[in-house]
């Protein structure tokens, strides 16, 4: 790679970080904050220093790699650098499958994934389109010119499809989803905080309160389905789970992790798929036209999803301009190569799918929301993973592409099956990049029936 330096004699490699500040204990992560966050960060670093560069994530020498052909070299690490991950511990807990590497880590994946198969998806469908119908009913009596805020009910949406689905029926339940929910709360705001600030006594006492609300409910749920367990083709990801391990810590744990690992991703996706759709009328109507001639009045099921194609594009897009989910992380415990460099051992390695969206070379004029790029044709020369929004990497790759394709298909058809969205005085709304990608601001829309 040309222009790439020896950055120290401690690291036997690579590129040079921005600021030299090593060995101070902070590296760049004055940089990273004054970025605005991570993806920006690395945004600026690739842009500065090529597809594979270096930086101090703290007093860790960090590795980042944002093209296809970096990313192939790492198709077969499957370990997380748990250090990088730390920080959310408290949140997901000591025993989360997301903090279990080796065999282990893969084994209990394995055991998970059969929860997300194909047939277990096409299960899930009808969940989701019954809470689906249920909002459109309720978008059908808002009087005319009112606003709707469209966060709101995504994520309402998103947490009510996800919670249905890996914990069955129990969550059907309004007063249940809802005291969840303000558990959830808690949890979540205290997971954007620790972006920023570290987590203080009276905080983690919080903390401890809205993970012991969802404690109570979870242990509910698990010794209902332990009493009475369910048949094959009603089982949830809550029973496997179950089966999975006796211990109770670790049911929770996961439980939960799941949860929070599948909400804010689908939803934040489908808000800004909301935005994306009126800030370029065209898309909708297309989106509409779609829905007519593949489904006419038929609901989404698994046979149909796949001719949905449009609706695919559209969401493809929205992930690439949004950048729901900006980045992956793996480690090994030998040195090994990378491109032209050697990666010591354990020394993490970022992949920074975000980055790899807006790469101009792949997709000219990065920041244009166009569905088109996905069309089955456009995407013929593109190479393979150059574009990986649920990351690739070792089996650890998000286990929930088809689960959170469906929940969000069937949420943009019943919505333009029946409305043409408009912005509220054509708002501008900036992503903000955390754990997970959020937008700036509630997107306010109006709605004309159809
Ligand atoms: C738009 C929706 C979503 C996006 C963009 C997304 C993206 C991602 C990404 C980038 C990763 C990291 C992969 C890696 O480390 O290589 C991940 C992991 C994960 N995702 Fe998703 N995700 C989405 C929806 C969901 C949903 C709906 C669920 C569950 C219901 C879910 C559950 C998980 C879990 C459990 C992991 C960790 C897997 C492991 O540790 O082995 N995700 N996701």
């Amino acid at each position: 790679m040309t222009g790439a330096a020896v950055c120290s004699t401690v690291c036997p490699l690579v590129c040079p970080p921005p600021s030299p500040t090593f060995p101070s204990r902070e590296g760049n992560l004055a940089d990273i904050a004054s970025a605005g966050s991570l993806h920006e960060f690395l945004l600026k670093l690739h842009q500065d220093h090529g597809p594979i560069a270096a930086f101090w994530w703290g007093a860790t020498y960090t590795v980042s790699i944002c093209t296809h052909d970096y990313f192939k070299q790492q198709r077969t690490a499957a370990d997380r650098p748990l250090d990088l991950y730390g920080l959310y511990r408290p949140l997901f807990g000591d025993k989360s499958c997301l903090y279990e590497n080796g065999e282990a880590g893969l084994q209990r994946r394995r055991a998970y994934d059969v929860a997300f198969s194909h047939a277990a998806c096409g299960r899930y469908l009808k969940h989701f389109q019954k809470l689906a119908n249920r909002l459109v009913e309720g978008w059908g009596e808002v009087p005319a010119g009112e606003q709707i805020p469209v966060c709101e009910h995504t994520s309402s949406y998103a947490l009510r499809a996800t919670l249905l689905a890996l914990h069955g029926e129990d969550m059907n339940d309004d007063a249940t989803v809802n005291d969840f929910m303000r558990g959830y709360r808690v949890i979540w705001d205290e997971m954007e905080l620790l972006l920023t600030e570290p987590l203080t006594d009276e905080r983690a006492k919080e903390l401890e309160k809205g993970k012991a609300r969802i404690r109570a409910i979870t242990d509910t749920i698990v010794e209902r389905r332990k009493q009475n367990p369910p048949s094959e083709d009603d089982r949830h990801f809550i029973d496997i789970v179950i089966n999975y391990s006796p211990d109770a810590e670790q049911q929770f744990c996961d439980a939960l992790g799941y949860v929070i690992a599948g909400f804010h991703t689908t939803g934040n996706m489908l808000a800004f798929a909301i935005y994306y759709m009126c800030k370029n009328p065209e898309v909708q109507e297309k989106v509409h036209e779609e829905i007519v001639q593949v489904l006419g009045d038929d609901d989404v099921t698994i046979d149909n999803i796949p001719y949905l194609m449009y609706t695919h594009q559209v969401l493809q897009e929205t992930l690439r301009c949004a950048v729901v989910a900006p980045w992956a992380a793996r480690v090994r415990d030998v040195p090994f190569i990378l491109g032209d460099y050697v990666i010591p051992k354990h020394a993490p390695v970022i992949h920074a799918l975000g980055v790899a969206s807006k790469n101009a070379d792949v997709f000219p004029e990065p920041d244009k929301f166009d569905p088109e790029r996905f069309s089955p044709k456009n995407s013929e020369s593109r190479p393979p993973l150059s574009f990986i929004p649920f990351g690739f990497a070792g089996k650890r790759k998000c286990p929930a592409e088809k689960f959170a394709y469906g929940e969000a298909a069937i949420f943009l058809v019943a919505v333009c099956r029946k409305f043409r969205l408009a912005l509220v005085n054509d708002q501008d709304i900036q992503q903000v990049h955390g754990f997970v990608t959020h937008p700036s601001d509630e997107i306010w829309v109006t709605l004309t029936k159809r």
